[in-house]
């Protein structure tokens, strides 16, 4: 089993992630993160999300409130007031960890060699901790993270929510030299679960199938209303499922920076992805003499296409085998 820690916001999707990483993954430790809801409530609801799947052994690290440079811009109109509307769970049991959630994250990755970070909110943390201590770059295995786009954005038309509340960090951890997944809007837009698959979902006779169907329906009926879409995207579920099933997610190889400069395009991920043109077969990606001027050689692979109907599966099989 894959070790893991994951960074994070929850919210709704975060959520999902949490389920799938817990039943299939070695989770180390969760860090909290401000961005969908201030950090207060991200912190709160990761530790609600886990003691309601029976997970109150795996610590939680409240880390950074605020972005690195521009103040926190959060997203109540997807997941509510509390960041995480719909399901009533009781206030958990235990608190946040002792230590800060950035600690957490060099401790445990100089600690366990051959760890994925899974980052599903704003990546002010990750970002602290590789500034910090550089040499969790070349301790990590990967970064699988949900951010960016490799074509349009939803925040604002090219930036993606969790790289626009904090670019800086994201320009960051691009530039550290940690092999990435990246799961942006393209792909993620592909795992919208609309009321067909909701019907499937809510069926599961499991009180975590019973927790999905209620963040379900909340996250569907704001994303309609927010967003006029046919449901929800499960966004963040993306970074984990890419770990357990790597066969679910087809990817390309390619340089990605965050742009911060721009008017209009402050926050956009700048994927470079010239070498991908269909009238360039057969290119040979390894020969270093390929980029043009002033490309850069791949630090990403950036996810393409989904199997949704095999990420459906996964999570009915999933929310079936918790408790
Ligand atoms: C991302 O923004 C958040 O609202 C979601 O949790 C996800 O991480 C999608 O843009
Ligand atoms: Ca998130």
């Amino acid at each position: 089993m894959g070790k893991i820690i994951i960074d994070c916001d929850p919210g709704h999707d975060d959520a999902f992630a949490i389920m799938l990483a817990v039943r299939h993954l070695e989770v180390l430790g969760i860090t909290t993160v401000g961005g969908n809801s201030p950090l207060e409530k991200t912190t709160l609801n990761a530790l609600k999300i886990l003691e309601a799947l029976g997970r109150e052994d795996i610590p939680v690290h409240a880390g950074h409130a605020c972005p690195l440079v521009v103040p926190l811009v959060t997203a109540p109109m997807f997941h509510g007031e509390s960041g995480l509307d719909g399901p009533v769970l009781p206030q958990p049991r235990r608190g946040p960890a002792q230590g800060h959630g950035v600690d957490f994250l060099i401790d445990t990755i100089m600690a366990h060699p051959d760890l994925s970070l899974v980052a599903t909110g704003p990546l002010t943390n990750v970002a602290a901790a590789l500034g910090r201590e550089p040499r969790i770059a070349s301790r990590l295995k990967e970064i699988a993270l949900m951010g960016g786009s490799a074509t349009y954005g939803n925040w604002t038309p090219t930036a993606e929510f969790n790289i626009f509340v904090d670019p800086e960090a994201a320009w960051k951890v691009f530039e550290a030299g940690v092999p990435i997944k990246m799961c942006g809007l393209n792909l993620t837009q592909q795992a919208c679960v609309t009321p067909r698959e909701f019907t499937r979902i809510a069926a599961v006779p499991t009180r975590t199938g019973k927790l999905a169907a209620e963040l379900l329906t909340f996250f569907m009926a704001s994303s309609i209303k927010a967003a006029g879409i046919k449901g929800c995207d499960l966004h963040d579920a993306l970074a984990v499922a890419w770990l357990i099933r790597p066969g679910l997610i087809t990817s390309a190889p390619m340089h990605v920076t965050v742009e911060l400069k721009g008017e209009y395009t402050r926050g956009m991920t700048v994927c470079d992805y010239r070498h991908l043109r269909s009238d360039k077969p057969g290119v040979d990606l390894a020969r270093s003499d390929f980029y043009p001027p002033r490309g850069r050689k791949p630090n990403a692979e950036v996810g393409l296409e989904l199997d949704f109907e095999g990420f459906i599966d996964l999570l009915l099989e999933t929310l079936a085998s918790l408790p």
